[in-house]
């Protein structure tokens, strides 16, 4: 049961993480358990469980669910207190995590593309914290699938930030081109892993300011994030994106995360 009373109910005043499991095998666990605390930290919620105890509730939760594919939600908020915006004085945070098997997602998204609209970013200042407070986030992706597309790419004063729940990078003249972080945007853990993956093979990668406009040149585009992985895009606001199929960067930077991602799954095998 959740209290009425709880705040992650009352205001969304908690922060959360989604963690892919691949064949049994959480995927940069040790990545979303530290965003997770940084999370925390950031809004103040006083949070004692360490990663090895994070560790142990998820293996738990694993062999419970017999999940193999599967993703964990973790949310943390700061509990329980009649409603008063000002924090309670011994808050005792209400954890909860779930465990929900994964299907693949459609092959024709990852083969033909999926197409995103972009939309104003009405989110507050400090997007870099994964907060439970995803009212804009909703509102947006709502609206993106109303006109028929799979996402919102979110601007603010005319640059990129981020997918409503998933980071954009576009391709130009064989460059990876992806907005830097700062406050205004999640840093993905699959966003870091991609940018990792890309720079091993050789590719030129830019993490910069990236404009409205640079979105509409883009040679290429796509979206990445735990559930959705390396997704394509080859609509943009009903225009196509360079030949209207995914491009061969796209295609070459989904193969090699999908090796990846293929490795943890072997490594783990090779453990049991
Ligand atoms: N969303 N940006 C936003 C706003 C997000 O909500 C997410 C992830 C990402 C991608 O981050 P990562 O690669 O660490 O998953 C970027 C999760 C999956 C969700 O809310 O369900």
């Amino acid at each position: 049961m959740v209290s009425v009373e709880d705040r992650g109910f009352q205001f969304g005043d908690g922060v959360y993480e989604v963690i892919r499991v691949y064949g049994g095998n959480p995927f940069r666990l040790d990545e979303h358990l530290s965003r997770l605390a940084q999370s925390a930290q950031a809004i103040s919620i006083p949070l004692t469980i360490q990663p090895d105890e994070w560790k142990v509730f998820i293996h738990e939760g694993l062999e419970r669910s017999a999940y193999s594919e599967c993703k964990v939600y973790i949310q943390i908020t700061r509990g329980v207190a009649p409603r008063e915006h000002l924090f309670p004085e011994t808050p005792r945070p209400t954890i909860v995590m779930t465990f929900r098997e994964m299907a693949d997602l459609p092959a024709s998204w990852y083969q033909q593309g999926v197409s995103v609209i972009t939309l104003p970013d009405l989110r507050w200042a400090r997007c870099s914290i994964k907060s439970l407070n995803l009212l804009p986030n909703v509102l947006a992706k709502q609206e993106a699938n109303a006109a028929g597309a799979f996402e919102a790419v979110l601007i603010k004063d005319g640059m990129v930030t981020e997918g409503t729940s998933s980071n954009v990078i576009l391709v130009k003249d064989g460059k990876l081109v992806t907005p830097a972080l700062n406050d205004q945007l999640l840093a993905g853990v699959t966003r870091q892993a991609v940018l990792d993956l890309a720079r091993k093979s050789g590719k030129t990668v830019e993490e910069r300011a990236v404009s409205e406009s640079e979105l509409q040149q883009a040679d290429e585009m796509f979206l990445i994030g735990t559930t959705i992985e390396v997704l394509p895009i080859t609509k943009l606001n009903g225009a196509s994106v360079g030949s209207g199929t995914p491009g061969e960067v796209t295609i070459q930077v989904r193969e090699t995360f999908q090796s990846l991602v293929h490795q943890a799954i072997i490594k783990k095998k090779s453990e049991r």
